[in-house]
């Protein structure tokens, strides 16, 4: 087998291993679900409002969907779209089946990375992404939404599935100082950007979702179909780390590729400025309430 081979092998086993078994969430979201479907003044908004900060249980919705059981006319990327598409009963029975990751679950972060501060990062770029469709260009942003909170359920999977390698990943791109990427291409021969595309391909999610996942710390390799919501996601994934916001797998950022993508969006700063400011209040209410 050469190299490339070796490549697409180990990434077609970790997407087995994910369809398989499935990917776990947090405790507190599995915690929320149980109350939530325990109480019997609780409502499909209720339990929509918790599915759609958790990208595993977001993902598994979406893959459930556009399954050939559900056969839906058009893909579908929208959280409600695919709600309504399988019914609240449906949505019940997957979301009380979500189990609880038991590694790097809790509050205590290794070598900077927690699965509580990747979910945080993934629902602040989802936000963040969401509220630049809507005052920018006018649009509902629900497909960026869903981009933005998927875009690294490859580094939830490598987390999940690969452990050893993926402690060893965390600790050498402490020690050497450079980007999760970087590394994660040293040790495994490829990085979260493919395994996130490989899964989302194989659960036949929309093309636009897969690309954009697939190219967000590259958003020069997008289509060209595909370049607003690639460039949004780039720029949101960009400013949420810069603000911390949750855990960050680029602390080393290239400026110039980000200015370069605030321009081809159209994007000014002091907008961009005053739209951050309401995702930390989104991000604050959300802390309060104990989610991250
Ligand atoms: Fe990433
Ligand atoms: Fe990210």
């Amino acid at each position: 087998m050469d190299q490339e081979e070796e490549k697409y092998a180990k990434l077609e086993k970790i997407v087995q291993m994910v369809n398989n078994s499935e990917i776990s969430s947090v405790q507190n979201i599995v915690s929320g679900i149980t109350k939530i479907i325990n109480d019997p003044k609780s409502s499909a908004k209720d339990l929509k409002e918790i599915i759609q900060i958790d990208p595993p249980l977001t993902g598994k919705l979406l893959k459930l969907a556009n399954s050939v059981y559900y056969s839906p006319r058009t893909q579908i990327s929208e959280i409600q779209q695919a709600i309504i598409w399988v019914g609240y009963d449906t949505l019940k029975e997957l979301a009380l089946s979500q189990k609880v990751c038991e590694v790097f679950a809790g509050g205590t972060d290794i070598e900077g990375y927690s699965r509580i501060l990747l979910w945080k990062h993934s629902v602040a770029v989802a936000l963040l992404a969401k509220m630049i469709y809507r005052r920018e260009f006018g649009r509902k942003g629900e497909n960026i939404y869903v981009a933005g909170l998927l875009h690294d359920i490859g580094i939830i999977a490598l987390d999940q599935f690969c452990q050893d390698d993926f402690r060893l990943i965390l600790s050498k791109t402490k020690t050497e100082k450079q980007n999760l990427t970087k590394t994660e291409k040293e040790v495994l021969g490829f990085d979260h950007t493919e395994v996130g595309k490989a899964m989302t391909d194989s659960w036949n999610l929309p093309q636009e979702l897969v690309e954009v996942i697939g190219y967000h710390h590259n958003p020069d390799n997008i289509a060209r179909e595909f370049l607003r919501p690639g460039l949004t996601l780039y720029v949101a994934d960009y400013v949420c780390q810069q603000k911390g916001f949750g855990y960050s797998d680029a602390p080393i950022q290239d400026e110039k590729l980000f200015r370069r993508c605030l321009k081809r969006i159209d994007l000014t700063s002091y907008a961009l400025d005053l739209i951050v400011e309401d995702v930390e209040q989104e991000i604050l209410k959300m802390e309060e309430q104990g989610l991250f």
